[in-house]
């Protein structure tokens, strides 16, 4: 990350948005699906009970406890492996439509293969999504948010071309289980997070930290795993009239230059490329595959290292075409938008800026609050939409998650705020066409924010970590949200 101290400039192309100034009072309509999300090494705790195997944050935690903030981890977290049927209690006082959590590989298949499935482990997703079902919370299941089954990560994990037969053979479980009680499946959770940082960086498990190298072979491993789990699911299922939709959520942060000088706005152009395009682009684009433009950068630069050829590995056209529109909905992880300028670092993607107080306010209700690496700017939100419905002709999203933290003991103001501010930026880009299932808030309740530990919290409810029964306690922010999701409308 670069420091560039002070910089303000105004995006007034912005103050010409539509929308962006009225005070209309729009509704959410009849059948958006308002929700709250977790992940379960972030929340079930029980990470070795009732005979659930090993995962790589098990294992990266456990050996460098040093890496978390304040040396926690997810042995325990929320413990909602215990707490579930307060949890559900829970999201019924929200009033939710659906909630959103994810099955952990290692607690069905201890050894990730399917040699040996651990009933036990399914028993306890078999429990959650009755108690969710019963009262008429739709489950939204992600098969994969991080955590693979330590034994594969020793056979390289996503490194490795056969983590793509793994997955399907998971996938094929969970489907199998589960299909006739769940709708909407995510695949894959933020394959550019678990590439990038875990195996181009150690800043989340495995750690492998090969920038250049295993993230892209990572890349190209899970998005064909992504692809065969949805091919999977259309032959046994689609074609079998199962209703249900299977999707792949996506980190989706907004980028703006930090000004308008070409080599920036090219910089961010490239950035998207790299952070949105080389994952929407082989399922979403019309000609399909990786974007060209990180093609060549990598081809370019590895030339330049003295690579004998790409690091990027090419998708055959048969895998292309099993990738292209291989997804039923994009899901949207939306948090923030990054500035960004032409890069100084040796890395392919443009680096962003940090600590740059730029005035991403632009008028009522666009409140901007700063917290770490989150910046609350909720037109990047209706930027993205106009984007990506741009680029890729308006797919069918869900937010699958959009947040915000504070430290332990803060309040919860600016968490109130920044939900109302990006519910309104919804709105917007729904009003301008943007094709959207539902909303899923992040977090639910306060969790293990992985390498952050508990020091930042993103939970509508408060988790008191330190007690027994890890209490919890609904914000503010919670009961916003309610009001919310009773009223349809985002009051003043
Ligand atoms: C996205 C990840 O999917 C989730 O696990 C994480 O807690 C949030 N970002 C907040 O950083």
């Amino acid at each position: 990350m670069v420091l560039v101290g002070v910089y303000l400039f105004s995006l007034s192309f912005l103050s010409s948005a539509k929308g962006w100034t009225d005070t209309k009072q729009r509704s959410f309509r009849e059948g958006f699906l308002f929700g709250a999300g977790t992940s379960a090494y972030q929340v079930e705790g029980a990470w070795n009970e009732d005979d659930k195997g090993e995962s790589m944050w098990d294992r990266f935690t456990h050996e460098h406890p040093e890496v978390i903030e304040g040396a926690t981890n997810g042995d325990v977290a929320s413990d909602s492996y215990h707490f579930y049927h307060r949890d559900v209690e829970m999201l019924r006082e929200l009033g939710v439509d659906h909630y959103r959590f994810s099955i952990a590989w290692s607690r069905i298949l201890p050894t990730g293969l399917s040699n040996k499935v651990n009933e036990k482990g399914l028993k306890y997703y078999d429990n959650l999504i009755y108690e969710l079902i019963k009262y008429n919370i739709e489950p939204v299941v992600t098969m994969y948010h991080m955590d693979l089954p330590n034994r594969l990560q020793d056979l390289g994990g996503w490194a490795n071309p056969l983590s793509v037969e793994w997955f399907v053979e998971y996938a094929t479980i969970l489907f199998e289980r589960y299909s006739s009680k769940v709708k909407y499946w995510v695949t894959i959770n933020q394959p550019n997070k678990i590439c990038m940082d875990g195996y181009g960086d150690h800043s989340m498990a495995p750690g492998i930290n090969m920038k250049g190298i295993a993230d892209y072979l990572c890349v190209k491993n899970i998005m064909l795993a992504h692809a065969k789990a949805y091919r999977l699911y259309e032959k046994n299922y689609k074609a079998n009239n199962y209703k249900g939709l299977v999707g792949i959520a996506l980190s989706m942060n907004w980028a703006e230059p930090v000004n308008n000088k070409t080599e920036n706005v090219k910089a961010t152009d490239d950035y998207r490329a790299f952070t949105i395009g080389l994952y929407m682009d082989p399922i979403w684009s019309a000609e399909g595959g990786f974007p060209k433009v990180v093609r060549d950068t990598i081809a370019k630069k590895g030339k330049e290292k003295g690579f004998s050829k790409s690091r990027l590995p090419e998708l055959s056209a048969e895998e292309m075409a099993l990738l292209k529109g291989a997804a039923d909905f994009l899901g949207m992880n939306h948090y923030t938008t990054f500035l960004v300028q032409k890069g100084s670092t040796d890395y392919e993607s443009p680096s962003f800026l940090d600590d740059v107080n730029v005035d991403l306010t632009q008028g009522k209700d666009w409140k901007k609050s700063r917290s770490s690496w989150l910046e609350g700017a909720p037109f990047g939100l209706y930027k993205i939409y106009l984007y990506i419905n741009q680029k890729y002709d308006y797919p069918k999203t869900f937010i699958t998650e959009h947040g915000w933290f504070t430290k332990p003991g803060i309040g919860d103001q600016s968490r109130v705020d920044n939900l109302r501010g990006y519910l309104f930026a919804l709105q917007l880009a729904m009003e301008d066409g943007a094709d959207v299932i539902g909303y899923t808030a992040w977090s639910f309740m306060d969790n293990v924010e992985w390498t952050a530990g508990i020091s930042e919290r993103f939970g509508l409810y408060e988790v008191a970590f330190d007690s027994e029964e890890k209490k919890r306690t609904a914000r503010m922010s919670a009961l916003v949200y309610k009001r919310i999701i009773e009223t349809r409308i985002i009051e003043e």
